[in-house]
């Protein structure tokens, strides 16, 4: 059913940077549910099997934001490109005063660069009913201090990147979901230990006593492809976490 505002995924296909894992397999396991065919990007061969395998079956392929000739191979041999979701990125971290600014910088090309690459090399392959949604993160509105500066201004500029490219491609929308703090393998570079550490403040702080799931931020980014009228927008799910 395709009414005014509710696109239909029955029959969609809809590719994931991201999807191995997180909130990006949660995005194609949604949208799967919905009738989508979905395949999945990232970098890890292995990670992408298992994902497959747990979704019954996705079409995967390896590919690096960083790296601009993986990213356009991945669209080698498509027909059709519905919908694009960028979730890809990792916690490139490190204090400046005493980290290399180019390792710092990486985030920038992970974030925006990465995506422009994708983004430009699906467009022809997208419908004027094609929607794209890249991934901010609460870093853009609430600083952490922490060694995060760059990855704050990858995702802030991640917004205004989205909102400009709304325009620029009419109509076919783009929108960015900006997560708060959820249970995903994002933190086990920190070891078992870290990540429990920052997972367990991060709930403390929260109005809802807990942080959110992956399926949540799925559910959401299935909402912003659906949703005809939702474009330039930044959809906050943090459970209130910029706020406090
Ligand atoms: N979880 C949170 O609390 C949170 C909060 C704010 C923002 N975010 C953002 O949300 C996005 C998704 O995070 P997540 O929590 O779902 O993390 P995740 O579970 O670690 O998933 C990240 C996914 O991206 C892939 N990936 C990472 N770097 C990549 C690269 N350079 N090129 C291609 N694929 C890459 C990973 O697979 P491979 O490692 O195998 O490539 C994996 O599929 C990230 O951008 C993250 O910064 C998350």
């Amino acid at each position: 059913m395709n009414t005014a505002t509710q696109t239909s995924l029955d029959g969609a296909h809809v590719v994931v940077f991201g999807g191995s894992t997180g909130i990006g397999f949660a995005t194609a396991q949604a949208a799967k549910a919905l009738g989508a065919e979905v395949t999945l990007v990232g970098r890890t061969r292995a990670r992408l099997d298992a994902a497959g395998s747990a979704l019954g079956g996705a079409a995967t392929a390896v590919a690096d934001m960083m790296d601009r000739g993986s990213v356009e191979a991945v669209f080698a041999g498509m027909a059709r490109v519905d919908h694009l979701v960028i979730t890809a990125g990792s916690l490139r971290t490190g204090k400046l005063a005493d980290t290399d600014p180019d390792v710092l910088l990486a985030a920038l090309s992970e974030r925006i660069a990465g995506p422009l690459y994708a983004i430009k090399a699906a467009l022809h392959l997208m419908p004027p009913t094609g929607s794209i949604v890249l991934t901010g993160g609460q870093l853009s509105d609430r600083p952490s201090g922490n060694g995060t500066s760059v990855i704050a201004a990858a995702v802030r500029g991640v917004e205004a990147f989205a909102r400009s490219l709304a325009l620029e491609l009419q109509p076919i929308r783009v929108n960015v979901v900006s997560p708060g703090y959820v249970d995903t393998p994002l933190f086990d570079a920190f070891g078992a230990e870290g990540r429990a550490a920052i997972l367990e403040q991060a709930a403390r702080a929260l109005p809802g006593g807990r942080i959110g799931r992956a399926d949540e931020l799925g559910d959401a980014i299935v909402f912003l492809l659906r949703n005809a009228y939702v474009n330039a927008e930044v959809l906050h799910i943090d459970g209130g976490g910029r706020f406090v």
